[in-house]
């Protein structure tokens, strides 16, 4: 029987892309599911209706703005009413559009608001969620927290400063988190991609190009796709991984080397 059936997931943002491979992996080895989404409302039901039918497990919806990230804890009272545990968190959701304005741009248009916004979204909003996740985690005997990052911290991407040094910061509070977690049986980890082909990377201003060196850099020959991390991310959660803590996992096809 799987580990994960019966257990519980909470991911922020899994309306779509990466989010959205996770929890399929996930509902696909047994877990109950509770997702986020901003605002894609009926796609999260379809999901939730489509994770039922097909995968007969128990999955809810919740609306969640990541650039509050103090209203987790109301999403978290939410989930309590409908999940009597939480056993593996993953921070997932990122910004786009109007708010990186200023965050995503190069290094001399870059603005306070829009890093800051893209810092909140990125780090403090793990920050929150992962605690909420743990005080629950912990009343359990313990749970995995995973951290979506990307390699765009580790090598130069355009306009990708405000991403790349968020992104930066929060595999260092993932340490963080890990070393002061540990004593409650609480793991964190980070699962960082390089460039996949998500509506996130579409709306690069440069994508096509992005694209076509991601495909020339890989030695796998190809653009990483949304279920790339699904995989890594099962197993970061999973008791296979139990003395890996604080680390960052990286899945770009090998094209970091290159
Ligand atoms: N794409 C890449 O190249 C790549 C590579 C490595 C790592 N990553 C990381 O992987 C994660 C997922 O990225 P993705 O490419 O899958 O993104 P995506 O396709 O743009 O999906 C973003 C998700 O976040 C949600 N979201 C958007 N704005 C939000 C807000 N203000 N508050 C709460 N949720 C919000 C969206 O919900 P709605 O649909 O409801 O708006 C959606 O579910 C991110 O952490 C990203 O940095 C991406």
């Amino acid at each position: 029987m799987s580990e994960f059936k019966g257990k519980t997931l909470v991911l922020s943002g899994g309306t779509r892309g990466i989010g959205k491979a996770i929890i399929t992996k996930f509902a696909q080895f047994g877990a109950n599911i509770a997702f986020t989404y901003n605002n894609n409302e009926e796609e999260a039901k379809a999901i939730v209706s489509d994770f039922e039918t097909n995968y007969r497990i128990k999955a809810r919806c919740y609306k969640l703005d990541i650039l509050e990230p103090e209203t987790y804890k109301g999403v978290f009272e939410e989930i309590d009413k409908e999940f009597s545990c939480v056993d593996y968190f993953i921070s997932n959701a990122i910004i786009s559009g109007r708010p990186v304005v200023g965050g995503f741009a190069p290094f001399m248009r870059l603005k306070p608001k829009g890093l800051n916004n893209i810092y909140t979204a990125t780090v403090l909003a793990f920050v929150i969620g992962s605690q909420e996740a743990a005080k629950r985690m912990e009343k359990n005997g313990g749970g995995a927290i995973v951290a979506i990052s990307s390699t765009g911290n580790q090598t130069y991407i355009e306009n990708y400063a405000g991403h790349g040094t968020s992104k930066a910061a929060l595999e260092i509070m993932v340490k963080y988190a890990a070393y002061e977690l540990g004593a409650k049986n609480i793991r964190v980890n980070v699962i960082s991609g390089g460039p996949i082909d998500t509506d996130a990377l579409r709306k690069f201003p440069n994508y096509e190009e992005i694209k076509a060196s991601a495909i020339a850099r890989t030695p796998l020959g190809r653009m990483g796709q949304a279920g790339d991390l699904a995989g890594g991310a099962l197993f970061l959660c999973s008791k296979d991984s139990y003395w890996i803590n604080g680390q960052t996992l990286i899945a770009d096809g090998g094209s970091s080397f290159s």
